[in-house]
């Protein structure tokens, strides 16, 4: 087949060079909007008179049936003609003629790709950020369903104090409305016309680049024509973003695992979102959890390779960068097929919230309870710290637990104690009295609550 370069060289390509330089194999998925770029284009080549009014619907006309044909399945893409930018064009000249040939007019393979890959990441970005909301109302609604029950809070793995487990489960959602948050942010970088760069400086024909934004959507144009075909920032922020989503799944799918075992049994994840052992009759692992944790590395894999192949790439377009697509590819596929995954097994899971509960006042959870009823007492917090650490002390040593303690046993260790005590000792308690704003009352928990269907509600509205 004949290279669209075949002018200047009088050999034919080395296979080995096709096989290595090709990327049709992965860049065919660009079809649909490298189609709907050159039909954009074609359109304003003939609004401009660069091409025949003629020319231009028939062009058009083309790139729609090579449209419907790979929709179907009946294109066949060929290695030879590299990536998908020359098969599409070869496919039009093949069906049209040589009026084809003046599709690629005022346009460079550079700027071409560069468009390509917005428009695939302003679509999926917006898919992302619509599934990341459809997570955070299961989470919500999780909340909603468990708002009473009370767990031991954790910092260094070791029980500190009681929250609710709708305190907990709300981290999460926090997470993933800032993701969102991020990844809409991109789409303002992403949504930036590159279409008229050409191979890096523009071009004396008279284009009208504005047009060609109109008809795409694009919000705005890049302002020089050598950045347009040389950025890549908005993939690797996409990547990154993507980064930082995959390691609050992380930590999240590292709860679901510590949490579904025997030691904690705090949770169970349904038969149909867990896997057995081929040996072991009695397992049942959580696979899907272990697997978005492993496929973490997968994505910051990613980024670093991102950033490595980007790495002092002088300006402009470089060959190097079509291997942006890689990195780029498997991300976007990770990131959804984890996203939707978490939304089926979230409902999967049964909460035992007798045992949550049952465990939470353990490891004398309550202690910092104490100290600050001391200081409702007048005393020092330093003090208050270093007494309670002591009645912890004694506690261990004694084999007992602060509730178990007397009256009389409090009064060795300070005077101040009152009745008042004992009711202060109870995770429930321990949890009501955190009013602080944020804090771990379920009175603060519902303002979250309320604060997360508000945000959501409004989300609806704007879409
Ligand atoms: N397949 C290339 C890529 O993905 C398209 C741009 C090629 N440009 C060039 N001058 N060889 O980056």
């Amino acid at each position: 087949m004949k290279k669209p370069w075949a002018g200047r060289f009088q050999e034919r390509t080395a296979k080995i060079v096709e096989t290595y330089t090709e990327s049709i194999s992965f860049d065919q998925r660009l079809w649909k909007y490298d189609i709907q770029g050159s039909i954009a284009h074609a359109k304003m080549l003939a609004k401009q008179g660069i091409i025949d009014p003629t020319e231009g619907k028939k062009i058009v006309r083309g790139l729609r049936k090579i449209y419907r044909s790979i929709e179907k399945g009946e294109f066949v893409f060929s290695k030879e003609l590299e990536d998908i930018h020359m098969n599409i064009e070869a496919a039009l000249i093949r069906e049209i003629g040589e009026t084809g040939a003046k599709l690629h007019t005022a346009r460079s393979r550079n700027d071409q790709i560069a468009l390509d890959l917005r428009m695939l990441l302003r679509e999926e970005t917006k898919n992302i950020i619509t599934k990341l909301r459809d997570l955070i109302s299961l989470i919500i609604d999780l909340c909603n369903r468990h708002i009473d029950v009370i767990m031991p809070g954790y910092t260094h793995t070791q029980r500190a104090q009681p929250v609710l487990l709708s305190h907990h489960l709300l981290c999460y959602a926090n997470m993933f409305l800032r993701d969102s948050e991020r990844f809409k942010d991109s789409l303002k970088r992403i949504n930036v016309l590159p279409l008229g760069a050409c191979a890096l400086a523009g071009t004396s024909l008279p284009i009208d680049r504005k047009y060609v934004a109109k008809i795409l959507g694009f919000s705005s144009l890049s302002i020089n024509s050598m950045d347009s075909v040389s950025d890549r920032d908005f993939v690797v922020e996409f990547i990154s973003n993507a980064a930082i989503f995959m390691m609050h799944i992380s930590r999240l799918a590292e709860e679901l695992i510590l949490w579904s075992s025997t030691e904690f049994g705090f949770i169970e994840i349904s038969d149909s979102f867990t896997t057995g052992s081929s040996i072991m009759p009695q397992k049942k692992n959580p696979d899907v959890a272990e697997l978005m944790r492993g496929k973490t590395g997968r994505i910051y894999g990613n980024l670093v390779n991102i950033l490595t192949m980007m790495k002092a790439l002088p300006m402009t377009y470089n060959r190097d960068m079509q291997e942006d697509k890689i990195p780029l590819f498997d991300t976007l596929d990770t990131v959804k097929m984890t996203l939707e995954t978490l939304i089926q097994m979230l409902p999967e899971i049964t909460f035992n919230s007798a045992k949550m509960t049952s465990v939470s006042g353990q490891g004398f959870a309550t202690a910092t309870d104490i100290a600050e009823y001391l200081v409702g007492k007048g005393i020092a917090f330093r003090r208050a710290h270093e007494i309670t650490g002591r009645i912890v002390h004694y506690c261990i040593k004694n084999k007992k637990d602060l509730c178990e303690l007397s009256m009389e046993e409090f009064h060795q260790f300070a005077e101040v104690f009152d009745e008042e005590i004992f009711r202060r000792l109870s995770p429930e308690s321990s949890v009501l009295g955190r009013l602080s704003e944020g804090g771990a009352s379920p009175q603060q928990v519902r303002s979250q609550i309320e604060h997360f269907t508000r945000k959501l509600l409004r989300k609806k509205r704007a879409v």
